[in-house]
């Protein structure tokens, strides 16, 4: 496995550019698979993750091609096939989100089983229970999801606003006959990134970015060229690496907006902001205060800045506590920064982080993408060398992740074993 090696006590200072979203781009590309010809997809961030999706396209019989740095095109011509491979779906949880674009396109779609990963079970049960709603005949069996039958527009009501439960449904509802209501849906930024996508290439869709979601079904959709909104999660790593570190740093391509709960936090332990339209300053100090957070389905605060919050508080002048509401373990990384120094205790959802005042270098482990982002900002904070091992986790979702940091004056090498 490869490996990072940080040296801590340095501020970070300058201007990066964030990102195309992870997590807009890639319901975005399976979404391309449900019209003819070639979309054209920019600021698309060049990510293992993406990449993987790109292979997956292809095995179904897309053209998918690298035009420059962030610009995808993605050709359909004539027949898709209707299942994913194992090879490459067992890579990318995110391979789940063909089920809704080939069901809705094909009338029958075989998708593997997602496994679960070290943040929790991770199951598709809404996802299922909304094609059922439908009218599609779906089995469970040998490790794949089999949907098969012409879609009805239904109204359907999600148990837990899921966001790739919205999104199959939003996608598996395009053309289903009809009208569709998601009720309870999901409101991330980046399936309202997917319904503006959707709709202008001849989808139907309201309501996207509220609990509820209006789809009419039409016939057929248009390839269209489309940009994908900003990373908000890699802009918020960034953020609060400015502030672990004491530094000052401008990001540049955010959308402020979608960052609301990351802000209120920041500004809350006393960190500096300075909110432009399409930009974000982030004066980071010495010490902060301890705050409590409480991870929420959007507009509450994201559970994938736990992780890095946790890295943060790890250090406020006083108690904080964390509470995970969407996944039943993703508090795996405390035990890898208490090895640094840091004194936390998980007690079942519940993380209590008593500060202290410094940190130490160590060998820690990334257990899944957020975890490795914490872990480097913790080192970015400690005193000496961290080696953290496991950074295939961080190369899936972050884009250029060495080289960005170590433009803000980070000291980061990668070592492959
Ligand atoms: C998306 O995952 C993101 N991934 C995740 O980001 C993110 O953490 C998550 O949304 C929540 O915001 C992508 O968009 C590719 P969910 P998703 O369905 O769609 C339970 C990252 O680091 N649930 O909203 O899988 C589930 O077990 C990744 O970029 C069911 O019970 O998330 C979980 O506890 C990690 N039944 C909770 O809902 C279902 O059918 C949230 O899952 C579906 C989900």
């Amino acid at each position: 496995m490869a490996k990072y090696v940080v040296t801590g006590g340095k501020k970070l200072a300058g201007t990066v550019r964030v990102s195309g979203a992870k997590n807009a781009a890639l319901p975005i590309m399976a979404a391309a698979l449900m019209t003819e010809g070639e979309t054209i997809l920019e600021n698309v961030p060049n990510i293992a993750d993406v990449r993987c999706m790109g292979r997956i396209l292809e095995s179904l019989g897309a053209v998918v091609t690298w035009l420059d740095a962030n610009r995808l095109s993605i050709k359909v011509n004539g027949k898709i096939g209707s299942g994913t491979p194992y090879n490459l779906a067992k890579k990318l949880r995110a391979s789940n989100l063909l089920l809704g674009p080939l069901a809705g396109k094909l009338g029958r779609a075989e998708i593997s089983m997602p496994g679960g990963c070290l943040i929790g079970s991770r199951p598709m049960d809404l996802h299922i229970k909304g094609l059922k709603a439908m009218g599609a005949d779906v089995t469970t069996e040998h490790g794949l999801i089999k949907a098969k039958g012409k879609l009805q527009g239904e109204k359907i009501y999600l148990d837990f606003p899921s966001v790739g439960a919205t999104e199959n449904l939003m996608m598996a509802a395009v053309f289903a006959s009809g009208r569709t209501e998601l009720e309870n849906a999901a409101k991330e930024p980046e399936i309202v990134d997917l319904a503006n996508f959707l709709n202008a290439m001849g989808a139907q869709i309201r309501g996207a970015g509220t609990d509820l979601i209006r789809i009419k079904g039409v016939k057929e959709l248009r390839p269209v060229n489309y940009s994908v909104i900003p990373d908000r999660i890699e802009a918020g790593t960034f953020a609060i690496g400015a502030a672990i570190t004491g530094g000052k740093v401008r990001l540049e391509n955010v959308i402020p907006m979608h960052l609301v709960p990351l802000i209120a936090k920041l500004k809350e332990v006393g960190v500096h902001l300075i909110q432009e339209e399409d930009a974000l300053e982030v004066g980071g100090k010495e010490e902060y205060a301890p705050t409590d957070i409480k991870t929420m389905p959007y507009p509450g605060f994201p559970t994938d800045l736990q992780s890095p919050m946790l890295a943060l508080l790890a250090k406020a002048k006083g108690t904080s506590m964390i509470v995970e509401n969407i996944y039943e373990n993703r508090f795996r990384v405390a035990g890898e920064l208490k090895r640094m120094g840091a004194n936390i205790r998980v007690e079942g959802q519940a993380a209590v982080i008593v500060g202290v005042d410094q940190l130490y270098g160590a060998q820690t482990k990334a257990t899944d993408l957020r975890a490795g982002a914490a872990l480097i900002l913790a080192g970015l904070a400690a005193e000496g060398l961290s080696e953290i091992c496991g950074i295939e986790h961080i190369d899936r979702g972050y884009e250029g992740f060495q080289a960005k940091w170590n433009s803000l004056g980070a000291e980061i090498k990668r070592i492959e074993d």
